[in-house]
């Protein structure tokens, strides 16, 4: 019997305001497991575990791990299978990346098994086309940070090209999750297929200035800097409570507070610095709690990408 390797694979939050399907952070907390070990032929994912795990499907045709190790196993020419264990830890249609997640880890635990044959970029590519897949529209801006770590900017999606930077340790991060489910899929069908000069010179802006406080360790700058015009209005509506709950983590001392990826996280920026961001979450939590809905919180910061364990 092969021997079973374990992959972390991280939660991460994308767009960060200006960054549609462009920018994306690791985050350290939460995580899914993805176990995987050589079988004779084909993919084969005999158990899923954890959080909202009863509606992922088994078919690995249709499950984001299967599809990117059965992606990077075409890729390579590999000539065996693999069968899986899949540890959710992050709940899926959340928006912290929890498909990008399970397509990046999935991608990851092929590239080990098959003796890391592939470039980092590779491997985003194989987790992508499952996102592709399963979301209805292919953006790396998940799986990009979860394989890479720390900020990632993708710069062009033909040909495609990435590039990750370490964001400032003083970068604290504080996750609301409602509880109410949006898919990917569903949350870009609201999308506008046309965006102004006006919005596009303020997106601009707004995402060169992101990008310089993440270089030089600026979160005051970050946290200016995180502003959408186009997306997150478009999805507001998909999301209930959603400004109230921003505009409590701002007055509890968040630099910024806006829509994780395609929702309905509530993600909030803080300097660790000055606060331990506990009183920012618990102020996100009891916007919830008035209204009688359940939120889960994290007080996490950026993190790592995808690792053997
Ligand atoms: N950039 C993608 C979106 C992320 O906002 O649709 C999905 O998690």
């Amino acid at each position: 019997m092969s021997e079973w390797i374990r992959i972390h694979a991280p939660a991460t939050t994308s767009n960060i305001g200006a960054g549609f399907d462009i920018f994306g952070l690791a985050l350290d907390e939460p995580f899914d497991t993805i176990e995987g070990r050589k079988i004779d032929s084909g993919i084969s994912i005999t158990e899923i575990s954890g959080p909202g795990s009863e509606g992922i499907p088994t078919d690995p045709t249709k499950n984001s791990v299967g599809i990117a190790a059965t992606e990077v196993l075409k890729r390579t020419g590999s000539d065996f299978g693999i069968e899986i264990r899949i540890k959710k830890g992050i709940r899926p249609c959340s928006g912290i990346g929890s498909s990008g997640a399970s397509a990046a880890g999935g991608a990851y635990l092929a590239h080990v098994l098959t003796g890391e044959k592939l470039t980092p970029t590779e491997v985003v590519l194989c987790a992508a086309h499952a996102e592709d897949v399963t979301s209805g529209g292919f953006h790396a801006d998940n799986v990009a940070p979860c394989i890479l770590g720390g900020f990632t900017m993708i710069r062009s999606y033909e040909p495609f090209e990435v590039i990750s930077i370490r964001p400032p340790d003083d970068l604290g991060i504080v996750i609301a999750m409602p509880d109410v489910l949006v898919p990917t899929k569903e949350s870009r069908q609201v999308l506008p297929t046309q965006v102004s000069v006006k919005d596009l010179v303020f997106h601009v802006g707004n995402a060169s200035c992101l990008v310089h406080g993440m270089e030089v360790g600026d979160v005051d700058l970050i946290g200016r800097s995180i502003k959408d015009a186009v997306f997150e209005p478009a999805r507001a509506g998909l999301v209930p409570h959603l400004k109230e709950a921003e505009k409590a983590a701002l007055s509890a001392g968040a630099k910024a507070s806006f829509l994780g990826g395609s929702g309905p996280c509530i993600i909030s920026f803080f300097k660790k610095s000055e606060m331990d961001g506990k009183n920012i979450a618990d102020a996100v939590k009891s916007v919830y709690d008035q209204n009688n809905m359940h939120c889960d919180t994290w007080v996490t910061t950026w993190g790592e990408g995808c690792r053997r364990e």
